[in-house]
């Protein structure tokens, strides 16, 4: 006899499937195949692929390959359709963002449906998830196109946007793209994935059924050729990509030098950091939330937890019998926790990393999963740091459970990968967690909870996970200038030195001695026992140490473990820089005098010490002024926007300004807790050498301020390929800002790189706060508040 308790103990979830009829008819209606949506319709359907369902195989859709020159078209009417749409002003673009996300909301259950049957997530997520924040960003930056005339003023559109998304979130990228740059005044030339274009179709439908003006969004399908062809379109003011790493970097180059601006969103193999006294089954929730989220195809999905020794073993037997409960199958059934992955390509990714997992000696704990395109979560076990399971970024459901002993042990492990976009940190304690937050190198960190996204706040990575921000006033930033546009004035080369021995009186008699180059605090002979002649206005004024590839990497080193400045207080960074403006004031007629022997007038010379002075003064008040935000986001959380320093910046100056356009640069980099290593001008280094004394005489730590000279553009190269370097500010000529630029691409660093010459650096355009946005960077943290 059956028992209630057989029932309960056997009981199952029936199937509860969401009706898919809605999305076949939009589907049978596009059965020739689907055009590019360019300057308001589409365009005949050519070049065909194929769009499938990853949980059957089937066929969904056949979209087109966009070619060379559907790229073009697409372009051309953004370009056309600029000028009217920024000149619509705030409110006149906020009624079309407003009508989108009405529509949006309309056509919920359509889009989520073609989402959940064109990617494979479930359903609960594409209708409870994915569309509601889709519409919540539309809103939001609807409201930002409101307030542009009041909270971004004497800004302008930066053009046309070139924005290439991936398949993971595919409408929900997209309105990260699309909103911000509509809302500023931008027009857009957008790329959804191949293996996921139907929703963006739909929302192209979408934006045509609201009346949005031709050509101020521009849709066009296709593969990775069609987004290079977008990328490296020259009609491109802005591109914003989302993806992996590798292309990511791929684009850092192709756009080098171009002037192009550029925001890339990577990948990520974010720590989940669970200690001692954390809630251990909220913890647990987390991990749900953190990487069996959309089949793990997140590029913030917590990917490697990290457990308090003392709890690892009950956490990682409470994590097994979770997992276990977990429903692995059809997308689009209510009940169902995990859908389909991707691609069968990307299911084949995932199972060669985990056979090479496996072979590393990884032990893997599974839960099950039906047949097909479908992978089971998977918790790894005895996994090595530097195992391929912890160090690559795998996209599906599995994680890493590793323990640690201390805390700092955990900030250690946390930190140890290329990557920074998130981390979740768990624990009752507020202190630890805020502790941990402030050591960990994430964009975005998540305390007591994880994978909370939301409009309001920014989101984007550290390091190898890009650079840029999406949400909030941060993402707005991305998408809107300042003043008029910069003409490009082409930058004589500078021939490379020539070297003469170190302490030669070759270059004349009166030239008593070389100037050495400062690294660690101290001054130091240039490696390559050589120096070159400077030039004055009557002839030769002194040598300059030539500096090499092994002086910048001594003063890199020395700069990389000066990290104590950027963890001093503001008020500490302030005294210093305070100082040192004394110190060089009390040199003013020294320094006045070494700017007239490279041929500056007296009161040109005059006015460049005074205005360096008074820029020390500046930045020393800004050191403790660069407030953060804290911004309102989902009802139970609080997120502080933090500015935090880049690390090491390396800085190539300007050659006229010798001691203005070093100090313009260094200073504000310091001011917000960066170390420098600067090469100073090539043709008048010797203001830059008298600084030594007054470095130190100022109490600037050792390491902090460092001086390399020597030749700029070889100098500037071996920077741009420094791993330790995370910054590089480069002014120079057209062809160094190409070189510089592509160089950086290894580790993804932070540029800034303009032509000499561009700009005045001893007027208004010398000194801005948007050098203290560019020497930082923002961690949004998630905190919980008024639960
Ligand atoms: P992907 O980076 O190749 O694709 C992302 C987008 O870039 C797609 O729209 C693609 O067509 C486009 N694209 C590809 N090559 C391009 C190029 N040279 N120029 C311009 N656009 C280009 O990512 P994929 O191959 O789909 O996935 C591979 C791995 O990348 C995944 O397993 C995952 O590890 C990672 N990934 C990370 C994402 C993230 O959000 N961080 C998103 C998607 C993938």
């Amino acid at each position: 006899m059956t028992t209630i308790t057989d029932i309960l103990e056997t009981m199952d979830y029936g199937p509860a499937p969401e009706a898919r009829d809605i999305a076949d008819a939009w589907l049978a209606r596009h059965a020739d195949g689907f055009g590019h949506f360019i300057n308001g319709r589409f365009t005949d359907p050519a070049d065909l692929f194929a769009v499938t369902e990853p949980a059957t195989g089937a066929n969904l859709a056949r979209v087109s390959q966009g070619s060379a020159a559907d790229v073009d078209a697409a372009v051309k009417a953004a370009r056309k359709a600029q000028p009217k749409w920024e000149a619509l002003g705030g409110h006149g673009r906020a009624k079309y963002l407003y009508a989108l996300a009405r529509h949006v909301q309309q056509h919920a259950r359509l889009l989520a449906v073609i989402e959940s049957l064109d990617n494979g997530k479930p359903i609960r997520e594409s209708r409870d998830i994915d569309v509601p924040l889709v519409v919540r960003h539309l809103y939001h930056h609807a409201g930002w196109a409101e307030l542009m005339e009041d909270e971004f003023p004497k800004t302008r559109a930066v053009g046309v946007c070139g924005q290439v998304i991936p398949w993971n979130f595919p409408l929900l990228m997209l309105a990260w793209k699309i909103a911000p740059a509509l809302a500023a005044g931008n027009t857009v030339v957008l790329k959804p994935a191949e293996y996921t274009p139907l929703t963006a179709l739909a929302l192209a439908q979408i934006a045509a059924e609201v009346g949005l003006p031709d050509g101020v969004l521009n849709i066009v399908t296709g593969d990775g050729r069609t987004g290079a062809a977008i990328v490296g379109h020259d009609g491109i003011d802005k591109v914003a990509f989302t993806g992996s790493t590798e292309v990511g970097r791929e684009i850092r180059r192709l756009t080098a030098g171009s002037g192009k601006r550029l925001t890339l969103e990577l990948g990520g193999k974010s720590p989940f950091i669970v200690c001692a006294d954390a809630d251990l089954d909220a913890a647990v929730e987390g991990v749900v939330d953190a990487i069996w989220f959309n089949q793990g195809q997140v590029c913030c999905a917590g990917a490697r937890i990290l457990v308090a020794e003392a709890v690892a073993e009950r956490f990682e037997a409470l994590l097994k019998a979770r997992m276990k409960t977990l429903r692995v199958g059809d997308p689009l059934d209510k009940c169902t926790d995990i859908g389909a992955i991707v691609h069968p390509v990307q299911l084949e990714r995932i199972r060669g990393l985990m056979a090479q997992g496996k072979a590393e000696g990884a032990v893997l704990h599974q839960g099950t999963a039906p047949e097909g395109c479908f992978y089971p979560p998977t918790l790894a076990t005895g996994v090595a740091p530097a195992s391929t399971l912890s160090t690559e970024e795998i996209f599906g459901p599995v994680a890493t459970l590793t323990p640690f002993r201390t805390p700092a042990d955990a900030v250690a492990l946390a930190n140890n990968t290329r990557y920074g976009l998130a981390a979740s940190i768990w624990s009752e304690n507020v202190n630890l967690c805020l502790d941990l937050a402030a050591q960990v190198k994430a964009g975005v960190v998540w305390i007591n909870c994880t994978n909370v996204f939301d409009a309001g706040a920014g989101f984007g990575g550290y390091r190898e996970s890009g650079f840029g921000r999406e949400g909030g006033r941060e993402g707005m930033m991305a998408y809107l200038a300042h003043g008029t546009p910069r003409a490009k004035k082409p930058a004589p080369d500078l021939p490379a030195p020539d070297p003469l021995p170190q302490a030669s009186t070759a270059a004349g008699p009166e030239i008593d001695r070389t100037a050495k180059l400062y690294m660690g605090g101290k001054q130091a002979r240039a490696d390559s026992g050589y120096s070159y002649a400077v030039a004055g206005a009557k002839g030769p004024v002194g040598l300059a140490g030539l500096g090499n590839r092994k002086d910048i990497r001594n003063a890199v080193e020395a700069a990389a473990s000066a990290g104590a400045w950027g963890r001093a207080t503001g008020h500490n960074r302030a005294q210093v820089l305070y100082y040192l403006a004394e110190n060089l004031a009390a040199r003013e007629a020294e320094f006045t005098e070494r700017l007239r022997s490279f041929g500056a007038g007296r009161d040109a010379a005059r006015e460049e010490v005074a205005t360096a002075i008074r820029r020390c003064f500046w930045y020393a008040a800004h050191a403790d002024k660069m407030d953060g935000a804290v911004h309102q986001t989902k009802g139970n959380h609080v997120t502080l926007a933090m500015h935090e320093p880049l690390g090491v910046i390396g800085i190539a100056c300007p050659s006229a300004h010798p001691l203005l356009g070093l100090l313009s640069l260094a200073l504000p980099a310091l001011s917000m807790g960066n170390r420098v290593v600067a090469v100073p001008s090539q043709t008048h280094p010797l203001a830059a050498t008298d600084l030594y004394q007054v470095l130190d005489t100022s109490d600037m730590p050792a390491g902090v301020f460092n001086i390399v000279t020597g030749p700029r553009d070889e100098l500037a190269r071996v920077l741009a390929q420094h791993d330790d370097v995370q910054g590089i500010w480069y002014f120079g000529s057209e062809a160094g800002c190409v070189e510089v630029e592509r160089d950086s691409a290894g580790n993804l660093k932070h540029t800034w790189v303009e032509i000499d010459g561009a700009r005045d650096w001893a007027g208004a355009p010398g000194q801005k706060k948007a050098f203290l946005h560019r020497a930082t960077q923002i961690k949004n943290i998630w905190v919980p508040y008024g639960e």
